[in-house]
């Protein structure tokens, strides 16, 4: 039988995989077909060990892949098979020319909507799946009905929420899906066929429609906000250990305030992740193309907030360890910018894994599922650094324990035996507030936690 819709993705990465995923598995009857330029990526995606870890993905692309969910590296026939085109590439900082550094580098981008225009020999639905600047959908329209003859082209954005490590959850039952498109007839139709696509499971009242630029711009402002909350409630841990205030007491208290609420309010070493520090600085760079440097500044203080409490947690295990590292060994549990993902992208445990090093120390990473990506992060960095799966052997004759990433495992460990096989006096550095914080001080540690009182035995 014939498909009814046919879907195509380009970009198979943490975006385009689980959230083609998603879409084959709640609408069978049409065929969604990932594309990529990566070769290695498509044809993990097609083994059994996919490219990327997020629990519920496996059981979720088994279900779906060879029934209505391809991956494939043909991407000018799947160009030209298709009728709605997600476009899922990635959008990173600007590393070069005018705006390096904070402009979102727009290549990959531009060289998809070329690709698309090649290859297109019918109308085509382009969803703007990436996070872009405001107004790209402009731009993308322009060069593709520039020179499409009889093909039509309209562009909507659909920003995508999910955050890393709950993506199979955030697709299954998101806060809301917003679609923006021109607001011209043809603009409507193509919106429509994109609501129809989420409307087999997310209930209508949770699609928003808007106008392409609103959609474009609440993407960016979404992640400013989220980051916003995280250095908000970084800030007011520094001072918190100042002043014998407690960081959980603090944020649990202004969070049942229901104007603030309770989520990311979790004060940690810093925020990372491909996107807050990327957006962010996009959001400034737009801010200050129009001329609104007031407005710049407030935004660019969210990084910078961020910025400085990974350097103050490096500081801080300085100061406390006799203002020396070097030559001491130092155990990082966790090195994924969050739990439940293997991603490492602008991790905080690369800045604080760099800064050790830095001051010679011997540094030995543990995570359970960013070990493979870890390396490439600190590829180029001197100084004396392993990794090391297990968390026991990663801790033996260290003399102190960063906890970078908030991974359940290392609440459960028999932290009576950690600390037998340390070198005293045995430090522990809980940079994610997970940890029983009483209990390891009594086993014998002394602990230093993010926005706390230390507890040292000395
Ligand atoms: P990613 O780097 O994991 O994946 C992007 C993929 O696009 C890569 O596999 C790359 O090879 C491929 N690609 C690049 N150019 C291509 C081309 N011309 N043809 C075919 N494939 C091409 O990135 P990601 O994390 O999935 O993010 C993608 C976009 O989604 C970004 O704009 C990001 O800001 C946004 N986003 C990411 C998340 C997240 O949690 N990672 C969440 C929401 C939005
Ligand atoms: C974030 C947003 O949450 C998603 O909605 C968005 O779609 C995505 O960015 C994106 O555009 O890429 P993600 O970066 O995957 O998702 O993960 P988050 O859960 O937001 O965590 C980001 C960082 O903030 C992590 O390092 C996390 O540990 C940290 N964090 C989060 C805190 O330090 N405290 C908190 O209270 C919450």
């Amino acid at each position: 039988m014939p498909f009814e819709k046919t879907i195509l993705c380009i970009g198979a990465g943490y975006v385009g995989g689980p959230t083609m995923a998603m879409i084959a598995a709640k609408c069978p009857g049409y065929k969604v077909t990932v594309v990529d330029i990566n070769a290695d990526r498509i044809r993990a995606w097609n083994s059994d060990h996919l490219p990327i870890y997020e629990p519920g993905l496996d059981e979720l692309v088994k279900e779906t892949r060879g029934r209505n969910l391809f991956f494939s590296t043909e991407i000018e026939k799947e160009i030209a098979d298709c009728e709605i085109i997600f476009v899922s590439v990635n959008t990173p900082t600007k590393t070069f020319g005018h705006g390096a550094g904070m402009a979102a580098d727009l290549q990959y981008w531009e060289r998809t909507a070329r690709q698309i225009l090649r290859h297109a020999n019918s109308n085509k639905i382009i969803v703007e799946k990436s996070t872009l600047p405001v107004r790209t959908a402009l731009a993308m329209e322009r060069i593709l009905n520039a020179s499409s003859g009889n093909t039509r082209f309209d562009v909507v954005s659909n920003p995508e929420f999910l955050a890393e490590g709950s993506a199979i959850k955030d697709l299954d039952t998101p806060d809301r899906v917003l679609i923006g498109s021109q607001e011209t007839p043809e603009g409507l139709q193509a919106r429509k066929a994109i609501v129809d696509i989420y409307a087999n499971w997310v209930p209508r009242d949770k699609i928003i429609e808007s106008n392409v630029w609103s959609s474009e711009l609440s993407k960016l402002a979404a992640n400013a906000f989220l980051a916003q909350r995280i250095s908000s409630i970084n800030s007011i841990s520094a001072l918190c250990e100042k002043t014998e205030a407690n960081i959980d007491e603090v944020a649990y208290a202004i969070g049942t305030d229901s104007r603030i609420g309770a989520g990311f309010l979790k004060a940690s070493v810093g925020f990372g992740g491909s996107c807050f520090k990327k957006d962010i600085l996009n959001l400034v760079y737009i801010c200050r193309s129009y001329g609104l440097d007031t407005v710049a500044d407030y935004w660019q203080s969210v990084v910078k907030i961020n910025e400085w409490q990974e350097s103050r947690f490096i500081r801080n295990m300085l100061a406390n360890m006799f203002n020396t590292v070097a030559g001491k060994r130092i155990a990082l549990f966790g090195f994924a910018f969050k739990a439940n993902t293997g991603d490492t992208r602008e991790s905080p445990a690369i800045y604080v894994a760099k800064g050790l090093l830095e001051e010679q120390a011997e540094v030995v990473i543990s995570d359970p599922k960013a070990l493979s990506n870890a390396p490439k992060e600190l590829e180029g960095v001197e100084g004396d650094m392993t990794f090391e799966p297990d968390p026991y052997a990663a801790a033996k004759e260290a003399h102190a324990i960063a906890v970078l990433t908030e991974w359940n495992q290392y609440r459960d460990l028999d932290y009576e035996r950690v600390f037998e096989s340390m070198i005293q006096p045995a430090f522990i550095f809980d940079g994610r507030n997970i940890l029983d914080h009483e209990k390891l001080y009594e086993i014998g540690f002394n602990v230093l936690a993010i926005g706390k009182k230390p507890l040292k035995h000395f």
